[in-house]
C-alpha cells in the first residue's frame, strides 16, 4: 500500500532512542521486539543527541557485559546520578537526609498534605535524583495498583514482604535506564560483531523487563523477590555496581515503612508528569495528596 507523504512508519528502534518517547512512558512493547528479533541492536542516537551505541536488551547480556569490566570499560563522561541538589540551607534536617543511615522519612512524608503536594518539588527535592526518582517511580507503583497497595498495607509487619517489595520498586521502576561501556577489543555479543572503540549501551530497563527471567514483567509484584529470584540490575552489577546501593535500599525501605504505617493513605492529586529522557527515569511532578481513612 503506497504511503502518505509524510506518514513513514518509524521503527521500533527510532521510538526507542527517542527521547520525546519517555515523556509519555517507556516503550516497552517495542522494546520487547527489539530483544527478541534483534537483542543486540545499532541505535544511532540521533534524537537523543548522543552517539551511536549497540543497545544491548536482553537481561543475560547485560549482566555479562557488566561482569566483564576488562573488556567493557564505563566512558568517563557518563554521569548517573544527576546533578547534585542544591546546598542544603538551615534545615540540617535535610543534611542529614543525604548521608544518614537512619533518614527522616516520617518528617518527609509529613509534607503530603491532605490538600496535595507536588512529591518531586515539594516533598522529595533535597535527596540525589536518582533516590528521589526510585521513591516517586515507588509512589507511582502504589497508586497504579491499588490492590498491591492495599496488600502491603495490611502485611507491613512482614519484613521479609517489604524488603521485596523495595527490591520490585527498584525493577519495576529502574530510574537508570542505561549505562555505557566502551569495547576494548573485537569481540561478538549476541551475534553481533563489536569493535574495539565502539560504545555499547546496557539497557537495564529492557533488562529488568525480560520475560526470560521475571514472569509477567510489566506487573508491579511487591512479593516477587524471594532467596531465588535473580537479582535486578537497577544498581548494575560487579565490580563497578552501585556503591551508595546500601544506603539507597535503607532510605527507599524508611520511606516505604513511613507511607504504610501512617493512617489513612496517598491517592493522586493530578497528571504525573514524566522527564523526557532517555537516560534516566523519572517524573517533573508527581502530584499526591493524603487521604485519612
Ligand atoms: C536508588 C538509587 C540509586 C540507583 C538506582 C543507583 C544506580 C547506579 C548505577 C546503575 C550505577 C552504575 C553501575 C555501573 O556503571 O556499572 C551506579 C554507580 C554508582 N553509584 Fe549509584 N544509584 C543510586 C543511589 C546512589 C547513592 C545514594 C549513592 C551515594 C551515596 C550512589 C553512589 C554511586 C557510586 C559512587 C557509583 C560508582 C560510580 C562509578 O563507578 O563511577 N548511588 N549507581
Amino acid at each position: 500500500m503506497p504511503q502518505r507523504r509524510g506518514a513513514l512508519p518509524i521503527s521500533d528502534a527510532e521510538v526507542v532512542n527517542c527521547p520525546d518517547t519517555y515523556a509519555r512512558g517507556v516503550p516497552y512493547d517495542c522494546l520487547d521486539r527489539l530483544r527478541t528479533r534483534t537483542p543486540v541492536v545499532w541505535l544511532d542516537g540521533r534524537f537523543a543527541d548522543e552517539p551511536g551505541s549497540w543497545a544491548v536488551l536482553r537481561y543475560t547480556d547485560v549482566r555479562r557485559a557488566l561482569s566483564r569490566p576488562e573488556l567493557f570499560t564505563p566512558v568517563p563522561w557518563e554521569s548517573l546520578h544527576g546533578p547534585r541538589p542544591d546546598p542544603p540551607d538551615a534545615d540540617a534536617e535535610s543534611t542529614a537526609m543525604l548521608i544518614d543511615m537512619d533518614p527522616p522519612a516520617r518528617a518527609l512524608l509529613g509534607r503530603v498534605r491532605r490538600t496535595g503536594a507536588d512529591l518531586v518539588t515539594d516533598v522529595l527535592h533535597e535527596m540525589p535524583e536518582t533516590l528521589r526518582n526510585t521513591v516517586a517511580g515507588g509512589v507511582h507503583a502504589l497508586l497504579r495498583n491499588p490492590d498491591q497497595y492495599a496488600k502491603l498495607r495490611a502485611g507491613h509487619g512482614d519484613e521479609a514482604l517489604i524488603d521485596s517489595a523495595v527490591e520490585e520498586m527498584l525493577r519495576w521502576w529502574t530510574p537508570v535506564t542505561q549505562i555505557r561501556r566502551l569495547v576494548r577489543r573485537d569481540t561478538t555479543m549476541g551475534g553481533v560483531p563489536l569493535l574495539a572503540g565502539e560504545q555499547i549501551a546496557l539497557w537495564l530497563t529492557a533488562a529488568n523487563h525480560d520475560a526470560d527471567v521475571y514472569t509477567q514483567p510489566g506487573r508491579f509484584l511487591p512479593e516477587r523477590f524471594t532467596a531465588d529470584t535473580p537479582r535486578h540490575l537497577a544498581f548494575g552489577h560487579g565490580v563497578r555496581g552501585c556503591l551508595g546501593g546500601v544506603l539507597a535500599r535503607v532510605h527507599l525501605r524508611a520511606m516505604l515503612a513511613a507511607i504504610l504505617e501512617r493512617p489513612g493513605r496517598l491517592e493522586p492529586a493530578g497528571e504525573p508528569v514524566l522527564t523526557r529522557s532517555t537516560a534516566r527515569r523519572g517524573f517533573d511532578r508527581l502530584p499526591v495528596r493524603w487521604r485519612d481513612d
